[in-house]
């Protein structure tokens, strides 16, 4: 591949998005019983339920839903009836089995990226309403998505400038929004797009703008993300530039930084963290309904 051929500016061991091949699928993590069991039992502060709308001009707005005294069944049905993206945090923790094997399989997959290596895998089980789609994002970290059950559509977006400006970067590593980064329609014509089916895995290069569509199946999938030491350098960066920024400094963009001021940048992040240098904007989020497979979307509305 030429140098021209990535797909992002940042360095890093994946140049362009690649579907794998993997083995999951067989073991009966995702039938109804064991989705059930899962939801059932998982902390209930560890379960994002999201509800997402779009205007005529793609722009996001999001609704966070409760679980409430529901059972898994009960969240199960509400999930496959309705409009529903749930995640299930530290997979790792939560789903130990399914964990345990999923590493398996990403030790085959980084073997065939020449220099990557991952100091840090976590992960989340993702269950999902047919209709479900996930807006304009990128994730601070390395992703590869193992696709369990249902068919869903990958747009991956190029990782520059324009698709990915650093400033929101910044503002997102730090939790200083709920906003995503900024996305226009017109970005549609730069995608790629790959479609998965069960058995299939997807990455793309770190920090990779993309977002999902099922296509009309419920879906499961497993969302494995893994920092690098470059990209923890890259993530601390981004954190102490962020609070530069917010102190009215302007801060280069971490494109154009060597590795050792990287890690210099990152080493005082560190220091900014343990001070509390930025409030958390979103550890709150305020839950507006309750999953419920009688009702429309399957979101019934929590009175105020
Ligand atoms: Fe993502």
């Amino acid at each position: 591949m030429t140098p021209d051929a990535r797909r992002t500016r940042y360095p890093g061991p994946i140049a362009e998005a690649a579907k794998h091949p993997h083995g999951l699928v067989e073991q009966g993590f995702a039938s109804d019983e064991a989705l059930a069991e899962i939801l059932h039992r998982y902390p209930a502060d560890l379960i994002d339920i999201n509800l997402y709308d779009y205007d005529a001009e793609g722009q996001v707005l999001l609704k966070t839903g409760d679980k409430g005294d529901l059972t898994g069944e009960q969240l199960l049905a509400a999930i496959q009836g309705g409009r529903l993206w749930v995640n299930l945090r530290n997979a790792e923790a939560g789903c130990p089995d399914l964990w345990a094997a999923a590493m398996g399989e990403f030790r085959r997959i980084e073997a065939a990226y020449p220099g990557m290596r991952a100091v840090k895998n976590a992960g989340q089980l993702i269950i999902s309403s047919p209709v479900a789609r996930v807006p304009y994002h990128f994730d601070a970290a390395g992703v590869i998505l193992f696709h369990l059950r249902g068919r869903k559509r990958l747009f991956v977006y190029p990782g520059d400038e324009r698709h990915l400006p650093e400033i929101a970067m910044e503002k997102v590593v730090a939790r200083q929004t709920t906003e995503e980064i900024p996305y226009a329609l017109a970005f549609e014509q730069d995608a790629q797009v790959f479609d998965l089916e069960p058995g299939e895995a997807l990455t793309w290069p770190f920090y990779a703008p993309h977002r999902v569509e099922n296509l009309d199946k419920f879906c499961v999938s497993l969302s494995m993300d893994f920092q690098t030491w470059p990209s923890r350098f890259r993530n601390g960066a981004l954190y102490t530039n962020a609070v530069i920024r917010s102190r009215g400094g302007r801060p280069r963009f971490t494109e154009a930084m060597s590795t050792p001021e990287l890690a210099a940048r990152w080493a005082a992040s560190l220091a900014l963290k343990r001070i509390g240098a930025l409030d958390d904007q979103i550890a709150n989020i305020q839950r507006e309904f309750t999953p419920d497979a009688s009702v429309a979307d399957g979101a019934r509305p929590i009175q105020a």
